[in-house]
């Protein structure tokens, strides 16, 4: 337990970086190499926990508004800050900035569940505004099929963002079985709604 005083000294520094940072274009050229070493395919693109387990995190955040992310994930790479994906370009390691919406060759599996896909193809995990981002992304992913995504009410904080989890085989509502009940650290309980999976094939795979 931090002494009140270092609590106060370690907020005021908080704030006085915090406030020096006052460029329109928030990206730090640090930060944003750092970003990359996270986005790789051995780390599941920053998000090496699974979006079932205790403790975890989205890797990344693909969407228009920055400033809509909770305030414990404001430094989450940010999928169109152009320098950054100008690195992952040079990185190659499968994973990439979307530059166009998605193909739209996705058959809707399920719609609306109150569970979320739970299964060991699971690839990575992120935050975006709409279910087309979260196609979009899969879409970038390489080896990506499949794309389940919902609300994680009390999740993350409080985001009101999508959570979009990204999978290699195709899932049916039979594996929406992650249904939050994770305590968050507000003390509150996790749940999931307008959990929706799409799949990239032409699908023989049942709904
Ligand atoms: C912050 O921005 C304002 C106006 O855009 C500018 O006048 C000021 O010098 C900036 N402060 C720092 C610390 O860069
Ligand atoms: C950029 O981020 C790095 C690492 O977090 C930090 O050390 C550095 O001071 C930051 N630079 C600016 C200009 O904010
Ligand atoms: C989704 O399900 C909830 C109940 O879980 C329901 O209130 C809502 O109307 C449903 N939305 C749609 C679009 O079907």
């Amino acid at each position: 337990m931090p002494s009140f005083s270092t609590l106060f000294v370690t907020i005021t520094a908080a704030l006085l970086v915090r406030g020096a940072d006052n460029s329109t274009d928030s990206s730090n050229t640090t930060d944003t190499t750092i970003a990359t070493d996270t986005l790789t395919s051995g780390n599941s693109y920053g998000a090496p926990l699974t979006p079932w387990e205790q403790g975890t995190t989205p890797g990344w955040y693909y969407g228009d508004n920055p400033d809509n992310l909770p305030d414990s994930l404001t430094d989450l790479p940010w999928l169109q800050d152009s320098y950054l994906c100008w690195l992952l370009e040079q990185q190659n390691d499968g994973f990439q900035c979307p530059t166009s919406p998605s193909s739209d060759g996705y058959t809707q599996l399920f719609s609306n569940l109150t569970g979320a896909t739970e299964a060991v193809d699971y690839m990575t995990y992120g935050l975006v505004d709409t279910v087309e981002a979260c196609k979009a992304m899969c879409d970038s992913v390489n080896g990506c099929i499949f794309v389940n995504s919902y609300h994680d009410v009390n999740g993350k904080n409080g985001s009101p963002l999508l959570t979009c989890s990204l999978f290699s085989q195709c899932h049916s509502a039979a594996d929406s079985i992650n249904r939050g009940g994770q305590t968050q650290p507000d003390g509150s309980i996790d749940y999931i709604t307008n959990s929706d999976g799409y799949c990239k094939q032409k699908c023989s795979c049942s709904a």
